[in-house]
């Protein structure tokens, strides 16, 4: 059994937690051993290769802490880059011994993903949440198709370690797009799967650099493949490609479910900035209509608590004492008075006062 995950005498623990603070606990135990906390799920990065040309898969064991996850779940990783802790979301897959892969693709731009991609090191230590999230399984032997672009893989790849496990149980057909041939993740595996297992078919669509490019999330292109009306889809990717899929296929699937890793591309035309009044640190601060709140806040030196950044664990949910604000997903006006907004998936459409 995994040393890390093994039963340890409890009653040590629960004196601790009667004379101290876990946080204190944790200040003091983590000089000992990184990975020993009071409550907090930690784990520590063990191995490291490349998934892509702009991918890296990074094997993590985690401590005794982590309750284990659903393939197909996220969980929210912290990492501290330059003083600084940051947290993102990443859809791991889960490994017979305990362990956890997470493949990240590095964005231009992106402070997380290209600290884990380029930085990270052998026995450096993150912080991991409890794994959520609807991306699982159905409970029935449905057929399936899996839409994914780009990092939208991941969970991917571990549902369909998971059904490999229980010898396919169903037709499934995985739709994999990528911009370039060398972005595609884990081929060999895939592969390897499609051909243990005559239900399951693999199809890659490169999008930029083949002769023909392949054909964009549609019906049409799909129909051809599998039945629609028989399939439950699950669709993974950047904002706007879940976007494109929903808008295209709810309807015309037997049922449709996904998971955005961004938020789409605004398109409500909003421009210019408002004034944004933090009521509690009393601050004003000029911030751009139409984009994230979090973002902006946070390039201004304000650092809300987050998680997800993507609109589903309601960390950054944070009172509006007036304004109005544009839901980023949905593209809905709100100005209710008193109410609560997601910060990460609000942007400003008029003066606000916050409270923060
Ligand atoms: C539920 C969930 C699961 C996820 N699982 C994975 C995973 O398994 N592997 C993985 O690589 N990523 C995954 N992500 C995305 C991940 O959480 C981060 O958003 C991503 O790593 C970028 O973080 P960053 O700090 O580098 O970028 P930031 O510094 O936060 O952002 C930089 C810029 O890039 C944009 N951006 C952020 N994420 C993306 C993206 N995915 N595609 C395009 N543009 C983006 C931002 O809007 C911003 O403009 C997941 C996201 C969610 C919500
Ligand atoms: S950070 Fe998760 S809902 Fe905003």
């Amino acid at each position: 059994m995994n040393a890390l995950l093994a039963p340890r005498p409890l009653w040590p623990l629960r004196l601790a937690r009667r004379v101290v603070s876990p946080a204190l606990f944790d200040f003091w135990s983590t000089r000992l051993n990184p990975l020993w906390t009071l409550e907090q799920p930690l784990a520590r990065l063990v191995s490291r290769g490349k998934a892509s040309r702009d991918a890296v898969t990074l094997v993590l064991r985690p401590n005794r802490h982590w309750q284990g996850m659903h393939a197909g779940q996220h969980l929210n990783l912290g990492v501290e880059i330059d003083g600084r802790r940051l947290v993102r979301s990443y859809s791991p897959t889960p490994l017979e011994d305990g362990n956890l892969a997470i493949t990240v693709k590095a964005i231009t731009g992106g402070l997380v993903s290209r600290h884990l991609a380029n930085d990270a090191r052998i026995g450096d230590v993150m912080a991991l949440d409890a794994a959520f999230g609807d991306m699982v399984l159905p409970a029935s032997t449905a057929d399936l198709l899996l839409l994914a672009a780009g990092s939208g893989i991941t969970p991917m790849r571990a549902l369909l370690r998971s059904l490999a496990a229980r010898g396919m149980p169903a037709n499934v057909d995985l739709m994999y797009w990528a911009r370039r041939r060398d972005e595609l993740c884990f081929v060999d595996e895939l592969d390897a799967m499609a051909a243990a297992h005559p239900r399951l078919r693999v199809h890659y669509l490169i999008t930029r650099d083949d002769a023909s490019p392949a054909p964009r999330v549609d019906v049409a292109p799909l129909e051809a493949i599998a039945s629609l009306a028989e399939r439950r889809v699950l669709a993974c990717g950047p904002g706007g490609f879940v976007q494109a899929a929903r808008s295209r296929l709810e309807g015309h699937v037997a049922h449709f479910a996904a998971e955005a890793f961004s938020i789409p591309a605004r398109t409500d035309g909003e421009e210019g900035s408002v004034a944004v009044r933090l009521a509690r640190s009393g601050r004003t601060l000029q911030l751009p209509r139409g984009q994230s709140l979090l973002e902006s806040l946070e390039a201004q030196g304000v650092r809300p608590s987050h998680g997800c950044r993507m609109g589903i664990c309601n960390t950054c949910a944070c009172g509006r004492q007036s304004g109005t604000t544009r839901q980023l997903l949905t593209g809905a006006l709100s100005s209710e008075p008193s109410s609560q907004v997601r910060l990460c998936i609000s942007a400003p459409s008029t003066d606000l006062i916050l409270d923060l």
